[in-house]
This record gives structure tokens, C-alpha cells and sequence, in this order.
């Protein structure tokens, strides 16, 4: 709990500074059509040199002081050495795509739309969202559907917390899909800032982070867009924690790194100012007690070029909680492909692919990927697929399991784009890690996105909630074994994975 009595106060330096989103100013919005007609002729302008350069030079030049020497894991200190100002807490939170059940009994987590509307009611000052694109309505995409409702209660939501005078700032990506969405607009007539992103002119990729940071001491981490189907036709996966302004402070910071790329005529800085700098990383993480459970947590980002002075980056983080795993690591991904996928020429990038391999061969780590497959799967992901199954070798003690996700279409066929799991995240029995990347080598080099690394404590001699890489365990094993996790012999590969169900 926060020592000063009354509302909670805003993070500090951010608001106070002349770029934060705290202070209402004039709309800088002007619309995605005109965004996207710059973007576009700037592109057709520069053509593909500008990708190739900055591509270039996040390969060539050291990002500015992103990373901490390498040491080991500082042990485990005290608990009681660090004063508790927070009483954080940890929700996972998931969407299911309707008509995908379950056995009965099966574990859930927490419905996404739920948690979502939940964590607004708590707004008391300011809601920052970090995001790709916005389509919250049926009619943002042409549908007429009755599953769009929870998206468009949560645009009704946001009006009425503006109406009330908090705070509502938007970091988009300046290129996106549901280009006819009028969302954006339509809060910013209500008072809400929105900036978008130059991602492609900055660094070549597009803002695919996924966050929310409220009144400075809730967020939101996770896989889903601020789009209706992320909520009732698109499996998500994610985590709110409450009551824990360290950590919201330390993500604001990179909200804040794309608040001001988002503001006019802005270049990506060689070195990061001081204040953007992060002192909660992959080195020192977090520590605290999550509902009086002994908890480390930490934020990565990508690319990076966006991770300032002390951020851990989201491709380390990612390789370190493989290499930390002993027992197994379970991983359920929308996208993997041990090559780019954007930049050209295409190359091959088998960082991600031999990270499960040392681990299933040095450490007798059991592997399990969950890869998802739905009708717009790119159908060369399935000799990478194959050959990491091949790998697999169990009198050997080599261990290592392949299996793709199929969400029915059922009668949901009019839908464009959903139907799928989207989920981006990893467990192993030290920690859980929730994503918002595919897995390729462009989501790590070029995209901006962020990762959560929990790892809780068994509570002694405490009954309630299993720790929370124990609870997305759960998640996974009960994907894993479902009717839908489809093994790479019993799929007819080369099909599209349309399952009527
Ligand atoms: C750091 O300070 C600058 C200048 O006051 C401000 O524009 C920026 O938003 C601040 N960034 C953070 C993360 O506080
Ligand atoms: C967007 O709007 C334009 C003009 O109304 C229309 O032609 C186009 O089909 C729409 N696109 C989508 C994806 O709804
Ligand atoms: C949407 O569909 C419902 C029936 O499913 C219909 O009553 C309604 O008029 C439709 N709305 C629009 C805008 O087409
Ligand atoms: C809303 O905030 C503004 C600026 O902080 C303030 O002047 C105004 O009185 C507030 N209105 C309400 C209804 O609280
Ligand atoms: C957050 O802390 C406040 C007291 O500061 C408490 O009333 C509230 O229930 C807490 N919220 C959660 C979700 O733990
Ligand atoms: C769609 O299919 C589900 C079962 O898969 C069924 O419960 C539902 O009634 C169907 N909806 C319509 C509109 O046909
Ligand atoms: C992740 O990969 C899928 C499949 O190619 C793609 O549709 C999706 O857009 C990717 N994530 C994003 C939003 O880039």
C-alpha cells in the first residue's frame, strides 16, 4: 500500500515533463487515412533503402547502453531487508474465442474483458495505452456481429472516464491495420491524446507493444489488441497487476520512449536521457511481496534502440529464462520461424531455435511448443516446426515436443482475421513470461514490444492462489492436451488449418 494517504499521486518526472501525456494539450491527431497517406509516400519516397539502412544500424551500431554486463543471478536476498510500499497483486487474464470449450473443470484464467473493464473502474487520474491499432466497433471493419459488444462497451468505457476528467493517452503504431477505424477519433473528440508512432521511419518495424499503465500504479502486459475480437474471437493471453507503482512507473518509462518518438519530428536519440533509464531489469529485478507471496518481476522491450540505460532487452530476457530452466519450458506462440520474416533479403535466425535445443540437450529440459494454425498460417513455418521435433529423441533424455493450435471457425466464418490463438508467452517451472512478440527475428530487432518475467515463491504453509508461473502451467497444459492441440503426424500439413469444429 502507498504511505501517503489520498488519491494516488502521478509518477512523478513523466507527468511533470513537458512531453508527458499528463497535461491535456491540443489533440495532435490528424485521423489514420492522412497518417497513413504520408507514411505510405515516404515509403514509396525512400523505398526499401531506409528499412535496409535501419536495419543496418540496429545491426551494426551498439544500441545506446541497453544492456548490463553479463553476471550471474544475484541469489534471492532478504524480504524483509526491502520496505513495502506497494501491496502489489498479479491477475492473469485470457480470452476465449466463443464456441471453443473446454472439458468441465478445465483452469481459466480471469476473462480479458472482465479484467479490461475492471481495471478502468479503478481509474482515478490517467490511463496510458501502448498499442498497435484500434477497432473496438463491428463497424470499424464492416462486421455486424453480436461479439463485438464487449469491444464496443469498452470504447463507451473510455468516454465516460474522459467525461470525467481522467486522462486518456495513446501511443499507436503509424502504420496499422482497421485503417477505417474510427475509434481513435472519436476519443480524441472526447479530450483523449493520441500519437502515432513512426516505427517504420525510425527503426523499420511498427509500435506492436500491447500495454495499459493506470494512475501510475496499475498496468496491463499481453497478447491482445485493442480490438473486439481480441475479447470474444481471438485466444489472448495476459496479466494486470495491481497496486504497484514500482513496476508501473518502470513500464511508463517505456511508454514515455514512445510517447516523444510519437510527437512531431522526432528521431530516435543516440543514448537515451537519464530519466528513461530503468533500474528494474533482468539483473535486479523487482522484489516484493504479490498478496504475501515472495515475487521477482521484471519489463523488457524491444527493439533495442528503445531500451534506454538499464532495460533489459526482450530477446535476452526471452534466452535467459530458457537457459535458467531445469524441468521444462512450455511455450505457446501465434508465429515461429527461425528466419526474419520482414527484412529482405530473408535470413536465417536460429537464435530462438537453438536456445530450445541446448536446453532439451544440455540440461534435459522437456520442450513443448504450441504454434498457433489458422487460415492465414504461412505454411513454410512447418519444415522449421518439423525439424525442431525431429530433434527429439526420448531414450536419449532429449525431449522436445512440437503441436500448432487450431481455434474452430464454427459459424464465426464471416469474421475476417480471428479465429486464432494469438497468445505470446513461455513457462518453465522457475518463471512465467508474457509477450507480446512473434517469435522471428524481426519482433526482437525492429518491432517495439515488451515482455513480463514473473517468478513467485511457493507461499509457505498458505493456502490461495498457486504461484503464478504454476497457475500459466495450468494454462498450457490444458491447451496442450485439448482437442485442439493437434500434433504435427496427426495434422494433414500442406491443408490450411480450417477446422469447422
Ligand atoms: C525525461 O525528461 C524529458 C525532458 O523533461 C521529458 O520530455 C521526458 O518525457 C522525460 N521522460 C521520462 C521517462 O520521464
Ligand atoms: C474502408 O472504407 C473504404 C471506403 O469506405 C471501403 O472501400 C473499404 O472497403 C473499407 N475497408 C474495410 C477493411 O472495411
Ligand atoms: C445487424 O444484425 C441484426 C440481426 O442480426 C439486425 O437486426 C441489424 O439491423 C443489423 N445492423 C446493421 C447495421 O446492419
Ligand atoms: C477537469 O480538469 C481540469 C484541469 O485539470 C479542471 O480545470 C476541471 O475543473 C476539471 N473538471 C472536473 C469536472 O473535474
Ligand atoms: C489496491 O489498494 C487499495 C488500497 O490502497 C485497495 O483498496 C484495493 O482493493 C487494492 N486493489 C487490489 C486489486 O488489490
Ligand atoms: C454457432 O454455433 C454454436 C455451437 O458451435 C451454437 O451454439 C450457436 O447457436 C451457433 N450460432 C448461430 C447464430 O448459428
Ligand atoms: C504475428 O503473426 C501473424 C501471422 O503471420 C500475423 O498475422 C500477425 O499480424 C503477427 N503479429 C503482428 C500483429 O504483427
Amino acid at each position: 500500500m502507498d504511505t501517503r494517504a489520498g488519491p494516488p499521486k502521478m509518477p512523478t518526472p513523466p507527468h511533470r515533463a513537458a512531453e508527458a501525456p499528463g497535461q491535456p494539450r491540443s489533440a495532435s491527431f490528424h485521423g489514420p487515412m492522412g497518417r497513413a497517406g504520408s507514411v505510405l509516400g515516404l515509403l514509396a519516397l525512400l523505398g526499401l533503402g531506409i528499412v535496409t539502412f535501419t536495419y543496418r544500424l540496429a545491426q551494426v551500431s551498439p544500441p545506446p547502453a541497453c544492456c548490463l554486463p553479463h553476471s550471474e543471478e544475484e541469489p534471492l536476498g532478504s524480504w524483509e531487508a526491502q520496505p513495502q510500499k506497494d501491496s502489489c497483486q498479479l491477475v492473469l487474464a485470457e480470452s476465449l474465442p466463443q464456441d471453443l470449450p473446454y472439458a468441465a473443470g478445465s483452469p481459466s484464467a480471469q476473462s480479458l474483458a472482465q479484467a479490461w473493464l475492471q481495471l478502468l473502474d479503478t481509474a482515478q487520474e490517467s490511463i496510458h495505452v501502448a498499442s498497435y491499432y484500434w477497432s473496438l466497433t463491428g463497424s470499424d471493419i464492416g462486421v455486424n456481429d453480436s461479439s463485438s459488444q464487449p469491444g464496443e462497451a469498452l470504447l463507451q468505457k473510455m468516454q465516460q472516464l474522459l467525461a470525467r476528467n481522467i486522462s486518456l493517452a495513446v501511443a499507436t503504431s503509424g502504420t496499422a491495420p482497421a485503417r477505417n477505424s474510427t475509434d481513435l477519433r472519436v476519443l480524441a473528440a472526447h479530450g483523449a491524446q493520441v500519437r502515432q508512432v513512426p516505427m517504420q521511419q525510425l527503426t523499420g518495424g511498427v509500435l506492436h507493444s500491447k500495454f495499459w499503465v493506470v494512475d501510475g500504479r496499475h498496468v496491463y502486459v499481453g497478447s491482445a489488441n485493442m480490438d473486439w475480437r481480441s475479447l470474444t474471437q481471438v485466444k489472448e493471453l495476459g496479466a494486470i497487476i495491481y497496486n504497484c507503482s514500482s513496476l508501473a512507473q518502470d513500464l511508463e518509462k517505456t511508454f514515455q520512449t514512445y510517447w516523444v518518438l510519437g510527437a512531431p519530428h522526432a528521431v530516435l536519440p543516440k543514448t537515451w536521457p537519464q530519466n528513461f533509464s530503468s533500474h528494474i531489469n533482468r539483473f535486479l529485478p523487482f522484489r516484493g511481496l504479490f498478496d504475501g507471496v515472495p515475487t521477482t518481476a521484471y519489463f523488457s522491450a524491444s527493439p533495442p534502440a528503445l531500451c534506454p540505460h538499464g532495460r533489459t532487452r526482450d530477446l535476452d530476457t526471452v534466452l535467459a529464462v530458457m537457459a535458467d530452466a531445469r524441468e521444462f519450458i512450455c511455450i505457446s506462440v501465434m508465429e515461429y520461424f527461425p528466419t526474419t520474416r520482414f527484412s529482405r533479403p530473408a535470413r536465417y535466425w536460429p537464435v530462438l531455435d537453438n536456445a530450445l535445443r541446448e536446453a532439451a540437450f544440455n540440461q534435459g529440459v522437456r520442450v513443448r511448443l504450441l504454434v498457433s494454425c489458422w487460415l492465414h498460417t504461412d505454411p513454410t513455418t512447418f519444415p522449421y516446426l518439423r525439424s525442431l521435433q525431429a530433434f527429439s529423441n526420448p531414450t536419449a533424455g532429449i525431449s522436445v515436443d512440437v503441436k500448432v493450435f487450431i481455434v474452430p471457425v464454427g459459424n464465426h466464418s464471416s469474421i475476417p482475421f480471428s479465429r486464432v490463438s494469438h497468445s505470446k508467452y513461455m513457462v518453465t517451472e522457475k518463471a512465467a513470461y508474457i509477450g507480446t512478440s512473434n517469435w522471428s527475428e524481426d519482433y526482437f530487432s525492429t518491432t517495439a514490444g515488451v515482455g513480463l518475467v514473473v517468478h513467485q515463491q511457493l507461499a509457505p504453509a498458505q493456502p490461495g492462489q498457486p504461484p503464478v508461473q504454476e497457475q500459466l502451467r495450468q494454462l498450457f497444459e490444458r491447451d496442450w492436451h485439448s482437442q485442439y492441440a493437434v500434433g504435427l503426424d496427426g495434422h494433414t500439413l500442406g491443408q490450411d488449418c480450417v477446422w469447422q469444429g
